[in-house]
């Protein structure tokens, strides 16, 4: 312990717990002296529900950011020779689109790094879908890192421990104290991570709805807003999509299934709304980085997207062409009467995706690649009593029960189709 500390962490979680703005100073002190365990987690966590209750000011939140960086070690692409442009999405049930993303906006020159994380709760993983992949490998070492994005342009990759430790440690107390949702500590626990890592253009896909972590659009918005107003303070250039998580993205629910449904979008076909989201997206990175007119288009039709899928697969020790797991058992729900889908409800899938084995409960526990579900049909499709409504995969069909009993009542079949709602609904610019 240092002999003087500048400040009294009482101090700080008094001025905040009163409804004041928090000096400077004194907020990087917060910070540091808490990555030094001079801060207890009981003051920290007691600090976080002072900021849950009372906000923060737009400059708190980008010195809170900001600390959380100085906290770690902070990477540079500088010396790349390609612009860097990341993808940040805020989760959701379904959503692989980094998978076709990265190598698709990687065909046009661009370097994207995809430093990601793996899944817990209903959310699934990128790094476990990945792993799906035999011979795929997580992994790599900053150097490794810097010669896939100099020779291939995409790499997915486990973030190292080293980016904004006091994120990680604050992340742990917020998760037990009732503290995850105060939006100036989601933005500047993402944010801290994605300037971190060097990036000099990021898109963000904040989601709302039930499959996502902000349900209310509102906050999703000020959320979004949050982020882009940060990134911009900090030299990254940064825009938003707003986007609809009420329903699961694509077909395919899980590890593997997930994987293979990116690959058709990569082969210029796969399911509607992936394709459109994951244009939207390319076409906001490329833009960042200086390609508005890019034929993204072009891109997943002829190929070029699908060889940068596979160089990047391959680079790290993956094999393409493998075949992906299979399930052991499957269990598929009819249609109970003839009419149109109107509803099918993100977080129950979610859920029932993460009881098969798709998803875990705690950090150190194994995904089964090959569990998930996937579904037959979407919102507005008809249906004829006794058709294919969705699969469920598991290992072990033991899983079965509890996972039907997630997504009971999760779907309704009506007389006619549901009102069309936009999957990208608002650009937020700074
Ligand atoms: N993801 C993060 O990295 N941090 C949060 O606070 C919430 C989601």
């Amino acid at each position: 312990m240092s002999a003087v500390e500048a400040f009294d962490a009482v101090d700080v979680i008094r001025a905040k717990r009163d409804g004041g703005v928090v000096a400077e100073d004194e907020l990087r002190w917060m910070i540091d002296a808490f990555t030094r365990g001079y801060v207890s987690d009981a003051q920290m966590s007691s600090f976080a529900m002072a900021v849950l209750l009372n906000g923060m000011s737009r400059d708190e939140i980008r010195v809170m950011t900001d600390a959380m960086i100085a906290s770690g070690e902070r990477m540079s692409f500088a010396g790349l020779g390609k612009t860097t442009v990341d993808k940040h999405s805020t989760g959701g049930v379904g959503d692989k689109i980094t998978l076709p993303l990265a190598p698709l906006v990687a065909s046009f020159g661009v370097a994207v790094p995809q430093l990601s994380g793996r899944g817990l709760g209903h959310t699934g993983g990128t790094l476990d879908k990945l792993e799906s992949i035999p011979g795929w490998r997580a992994s790599l070492s900053n150097e490794e890192l810097t010669a896939q994005l100099r020779n291939v342009g995409a790499v997915v990759c486990a973030a190292g421990s080293g980016l904004a430790p006091a994120d990680k440690r604050l992340y742990a107390l917020r998760d037990v104290t009732g503290t995850v949702e105060a939006i100036p500590l989601i933005a500047s626990s993402i944010m801290s991570k994605k300037i971190a890592e060097g990036t000099s253009a990021l898109v963000l896909d904040v989601k709302f709805g039930s499959g996502a972590f902000m349900r209310d659009v509102e906050k999703a918005r000020e959320l979004a807003r949050t982020m882009v107003a940060l990134g911009t303070d900090s030299g990254v250039a940064t825009t938003a999509l707003l986007t609809d998580m009420n329903t699961p993205l694509g077909l395919a629910i899980g590890n593997a299934n997930e994987v293979r449904e990116s690959a058709e979008v990569l082969a210029g076909g796969g399911p509607a709304d992936i394709v459109e989201l994951t244009i939207a997206l390319a076409k906001e990175m490329l833009a960042l980085a200086g390609q508005p007119d890019a034929d993204v288009e072009a891109a997943l039709a002829d190929g070029r997207a699908m060889d940068s899928w596979r160089a990047m697969i391959a680079a790290q020790g993956g094999d393409p062409d493998a075949a992906l797991p299979t399930p052991n058992e499957t269990h598929t729900v009819f249609a109970g009467r003839s009419g149109v889908v109107t509803r099918l409800d993100a977080l129950p899938f979610g859920i029932a995706a993460w009881r098969l084995g798709a998803g875990r409960a705690r950090a150190e526990d194994p995904v089964v690649h090959a569990a998930g579900i996937d579904l037959h049909v979407k919102p507005g499709d008809a249906v004829l009593e006794g058709s294919p409504l969705f699969t469920l995969s598991a290992d072990d069909g033991a899983r079965f029960e509890r996972a039907l009993a997630a997504v009971h009542g999760a779907w309704d079949i009506g007389g006619s189709a549901p009102a069309n709602t936009p999957l990208v609904l608002e650009r937020i610019t700074a």
